[in-house]
């Protein structure tokens, strides 16, 4: 296994891949869950629903894949999930949780892949992830041919209403995922400290960051723009 760029320097690669596939995979198992609890809702329009329900059978199908690749390596993670899962729990209609879901946890999955996509080819993660993204990359826009539907349902939502989606959802993941937690994450993953410091300072972790804002921007745009252009 070789990746080109690692973005924490003071472990073994094998474990960075251990790592990023680990919350990968709690990522998925938390989105099964949230989405489980959506698709129980039988008033979201039929079309939808059956659209939902395939989606969760995709995303069952992820963490199991990603469970077999990790075999005994899956991870204790940062705890995102249990923060996005009640974050998801609380907001008070669908259309604002299907933002949530794939306007907003979509881009960020993609952006994880395409890091892995870019940098892990030789990994046995490497055609799962392939496959992975394309599938997320559907999901960002599987609700947008509801979105009149939706909005005759529940309203419609102002701009402010999902900007402050994206900030919560920023904060949860600023703290899953900065550099402190990361070398916590490890340290109980490896037994190795790692020093936060070179895990900021490193070029390739920036190159990361990067990489997934930009991902998050587009598919969040993307959602917004079919919201809007559908009212
Ligand atoms: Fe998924
Ligand atoms: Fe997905």
């Amino acid at each position: 296994m070789l990746a080109q760029k690692q973005l924490i320097t003071d472990i073994h690669q094998d474990a960075e891949w251990q790592y990023l596939v680990g919350e990968t995979l709690i990522g998925e198992r938390m989105i099964v869950q949230a989405l489980a609890k959506i698709v129980r809702d039988k008033s979201l329009p039929s079309d939808l629903l059956a659209l939902l329900e395939e989606q969760l059978d995709e995303e069952a199908y992820h963490l199991n894949e990603y469970s077999r690749v990790l075999g005994s390596k899956s991870i204790q993670g940062s705890g995102y999930d249990l923060d996005l899962h009640h974050f998801v729990d609380s907001l008070p209609n669908n259309t604002l949780k299907l933002y949530a879901l794939q306007g907003l946890l979509e881009g960020i999955s993609l952006g994880a892949l395409k890091h892995r996509i870019d940098h892990w080819q030789d990994a046995s993660s490497f055609e799962l992830d392939k496959e992975v993204y394309e599938d997320e990359k559907k999901h960002v826009s599987l609700s947008f041919d509801y979105f009149d539907q939706l909005i005759h349902q529940e309203g419609q939502f102002k701009l402010d209403s999902f900007n402050n989606i994206t900030l919560q959802v920023k904060k949860i993941f600023n703290k899953a995922f900065n550099a402190d937690t990361i070398s916590r994450v490890i340290k109980k993953m490896t037994g190795v400290a790692v020093n936060a410091k070179k895990i900021e300072s490193n070029t390739a972790m920036h190159e990361f960051q990067k990489l997934s804002r930009q991902e998050i921007i587009e598919n969040r745009d993307k959602f917004l723009g079919h919201y809007y252009k559908n009212a």
